[in-house]
């Protein structure tokens, strides 16, 4: 079923129509509904590159892959175990399905996954820190399977979580769900955002600036910027073929962020605990799908 996009036109920009001709001098004055070429048009106007039924697949099957990466990461996610000894089971289960870790080198970052215990926001590089009984762990796992991108995070409790922890994580889990539930053709990137912002705070928790979600697929990070605040109604019109992330990172007290001498390691100002869940997913006719779908 073919439905009706619901997009602004200016009169000066391109004709949607793919004429090559502005909006005024072409299909503005017709009665009936334009043919909008919906690829050119969002390539040209937001840089997004709608993707197609062999992308989406391509995708999804990388997306299987990080998902399993997930669940084999999960079971050593115990007391005692290093965040390299996690890297290292994500990387040697990425390469033994003939797949690439897409963070290992990527600008320059060391490691194959992201492991951000605690008051680490995001961008946590593995190391010889050991996890504590009473820890939060976010893993981050991008893979690059045939050359499609899939990124997905969970963050998980290392044995029993006190109080603040189980605060954190179900508030973000539900700043996650919020932002899901206003992914469909007829809203836009803005509802995502304000859905999660709002959740956030009105739980007195905050919602991390810095860093947003964003479309992906075919590179690691492409157009549109997905902001985890914001405006109802604002950016960019959700339509078929759209993939991106959404990854809201929310901070038990202020959203102000550190990086360390790293360069990479992103923590919370005022030593609270932070949280994040992320997958990737694909705008449909009337909702999305995830490619990576973790269960959140
Ligand atoms: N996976 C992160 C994201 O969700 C990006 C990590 S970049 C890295 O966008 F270089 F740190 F791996
Ligand atoms: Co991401
Ligand atoms: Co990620």
């Amino acid at each position: 079923m073919k439905k009706t996009v619901n997009i602004k036109i200016g009169r000066n920009e391109d004709c949607p129509c793919g004429s090559g001709k502005k909006y005024k001098k072409c299909c503005e004055g017709i009665k009936k509904p334009i043919q909008v070429n919906l690829e050119k048009h969002y390539k040209k106007k937001y840089g997004i590159h709608l993707k197609n039924v062999e992308q989406i697949e391509g995708i999804r099957k990388a997306g299987i892959l990080v998902v399993e990466t997930h669940k084999l990461a999960e079971q050593y996610i115990k007391p005692g175990i290093s965040t390299n000894e996690i890297n290292d089971i994500i990387h040697e289960h990425t390469i033994k399905n003939g797949a690439i870790p897409a963070p290992l080198n990527y600008k320059g970052y060391p490691k194959s996954a992201c492991v951000s215990v605690n008051d680490v926001i995001c961008h946590g590089i593995p190391g010889d820190l050991i996890l504590q009984d009473g820890d939060i762990v976010n893993v981050d796992i991008t893979s690059i399977l045939d050359g499609y991108y899939a990124d997905s995070n969970q963050t998980l409790f290392v044995g029993t979580p006190g109080d603040d922890a189980k605060k954190i994580v179900q508030v973000v889990r539900d700043c996650f769900k919020a932002g899901m539930s206003m992914v469909k053709p007829g809203n836009t990137i803005g509802d995502i955002g304000w859905a999660i912002q709002d959740h956030a705070e009105k739980n007195n928790c905050s919602v991390v600036r810095e860093f947003i979600g964003h479309g992906i697929g075919l590179d690691f990070h492409e157009a549109p910027q997905v902001p985890h605040f914001g405006k109802k109604g604002s950016g960019v019109p959700l339509v078929p073929g759209m993939v991106f992330t959404v990854e809201p990172m929310v901070n038990l007290g202020g959203p102000r962020l550190y990086i360390l001498d790293d360069e990479w390691t992103a923590v919370t100002a005022d030593g609270s605990l932070s949280a994040q869940f992320e997958e990737t997913i694909v705008v449909t006719e009337d909702g999305y799908d995830s490619l990576t779908p973790m269960g959140i």
